[in-house]
């Protein structure tokens, strides 16, 4: 197959890709997406296929607009009208009871509940909406690689996989959209992202949980695909928590660094892959420079930036945790 590259002119395109059980990968203001029909399992099976994804894990349903996600859910709890009418469409996914019947068993993995998403771009939006049905949505990267952040990353891990990518360029925020469970008696964010603990705590006028992933309570909902490997490259990741200490740092022809600009401008590192200014471009381009390393055969060693504060910390840091496999430099 042949994966065509497709841009705001060929919605009508992907449409009609979609309407045939084919699969099209989207932008979204977090990463970009693998969509099938969510209410055809052939397709959604596919999606499975073309990620190397373990099928135990479920899937998010994109969707235009709130009216399209009452279709299939069977209750909106008040918690739920708060966040949507405050972060929707944005970069927060929810966690409903599914109305029965109406997403085949392969979407949710058999689970009550069901994950729904809203993004902000005006294309998926566009191309849901002509559609008229959801469409899933997982990363479209390969199964345990960084997400895609851009059109590119899409095609070097899914192209002959699948039929298209609707390309809009890089995506705004980089890391995965923030999951809330509103189905427990406490709401739990089951995946960091952008939209904060706090933000969340503020908008619902209640405490938020935050599943750190550390936690091995049984009574602690999480969200499955959390306790596979995830963003690894093939090199050792290992994160460096303070600036100061990439003063110390044995660097050789072999060893990746990826720190801000303000750090590497003072030492003279063979290979360099630049975070940016701050924390947001750091999360903007996390994924992007271990991909790059990862396709340097030659680099055996990747040390990361880490960051203690700042809104974006939490969820930077768990994507980042998970690609070193919890490895700190000190
Ligand atoms: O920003 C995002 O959310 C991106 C863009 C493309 O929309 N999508 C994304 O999907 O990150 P994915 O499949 O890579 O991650 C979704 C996570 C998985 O860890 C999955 O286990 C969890 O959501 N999940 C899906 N349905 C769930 C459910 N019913 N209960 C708990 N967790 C669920
Ligand atoms: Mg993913």
């Amino acid at each position: 197959m042949e994966t065509k590259i497709l841009t705001a002119t060929d919605i009508p395109v992907a449409v009609e890709f979609l309407r045939e059980g084919e699969l099209v990968a989207f932008p979204t203001e977090t990463v970009y997406g693998l969509g099938a029909v969510a209410t055809d399992a052939a397709a959604v099976k596919k999606v499975y296929q073309a990620k190397g994804r373990p099928s135990d894990n479920p899937l998010i349903v994109t969707v235009s607009d709130a009216a399209m996600m009452r279709k299939y859910v069977a209750e909106v709890p008040e918690a739920a009208e708060k966040l949507i009418e405050k972060f929707w469409p944005g970069p927060l996914t929810i966690l409903f009871k599914v109305k029965p019947g109406t997403l085949p068993d392969i979407v949710t993995g058999g689970l009550a509940t069901v994950a729904i998403r809203n993004p902000k771009d005006q294309l998926t939006q566009d191309l849901i909406s002509q559609l008229g049905l959801p469409i899933v949505g997982p990363s479209a990267n390969t199964s345990t690689k960084p997400s895609p952040t851009s059109a590119q990353h899409v095609y070097h891990d899914l192209q002959g996989k699948i039929a298209a990518v609707l390309d809009h360029g890089e995506t705004k925020i980089g890391l995965e959209s923030t999951i809330i469970d509103l189905t427990t008696k406490q709401p739990i964010i089951l995946r960091p992202g952008q939209i904060s603990q706090q933000e969340l705590a503020a908008a619902l006028g209640q405490e938020v949980l935050l599943n750190s992933g550390k936690v091995a309570d049984s009574q602690v909902p999480k969200a499955p695909g959390m306790k596979y490997r995830h963003y690894a490259p093939a090199a050792q990741v290992i994160i460096v928590d303070q600036p100061e200490d990439f003063a110390e740092l044995k660097v050789d022809q072999e060893t990746g660094v990826v720190a801000l600009d303000k750090v590497l401008s003072k030492y003279n590192f063979v290979n360099t892959y630049s975070l940016g200014a701050d924390l947001a471009s750091a999360s903007h381009n996390l994924f992007a420079a271990l991909r790059y390393f990862d396709q340097k055969a030659s680099i055996n060693k990747i040390y990361v930036q880490g960051f203690q504060t700042g809104s974006l910390a939490p969820a930077y840091m768990n994507r980042l945790e998970k690609a070193a496999a919890g490895k700190h430099y000190r």
